[in-house]
């Protein structure tokens, strides 16, 4: 497949959209200031999948959240703005992701992967 291009401006604080790229669902979430701040007071070290929020968004660009949407234990969809942390909770057997999408409680073993990607404009990006 191609690499798409996705229009961010319609997408308001705090809210998240679904796209499926190559017949895979991903997501993307505007975050708020308490969310990205939230995700970066966590002690990375306690984490089940040590990563660094700065790590998984990019730099200017820390409200966007892009993920795979697809939860690292057996697939399903996890809902978000529910669970534990604020992020997503998977419905199907209880994993909780936090506002950066890294697992916090529960059976899955990984974080939701990050997509590659970039920023074209402040408002638009390319998934590769
Ligand atoms: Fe998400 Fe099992 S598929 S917790």
């Amino acid at each position: 497949g191609a690499p798409i291009e996705l229009d961010l401006s319609s997408i308001a604080s705090g809210a998240q959209i679904k796209i499926l790229w190559r017949g895979k669902p991903y997501f993307v979430r505007n975050r708020t200031d308490a969310e990205i701040k939230a995700a970066r007071d966590v002690d990375v070290a306690t984490l089940r999948d040590p990563e660094t929020d700065q790590r998984r968004v990019k730099q200017g660009h820390e409200k966007w959240l892009i993920t795979a949407a697809n939860c690292t234990h057996l697939g399903c969809v996890p809902l978000g703005n529910q669970g534990d942390f604020g992020g997503w909770l998977c419905p199907c057997h209880g994993s909780h992701f936090d506002t950066s999408g890294r697992i916090r409680k529960g059976p899955a073993p990984t974080n939701l992967p990050v997509p590659q990607y970039n920023f074209v404009s402040d408002t638009r990006i390319r998934i590769t």
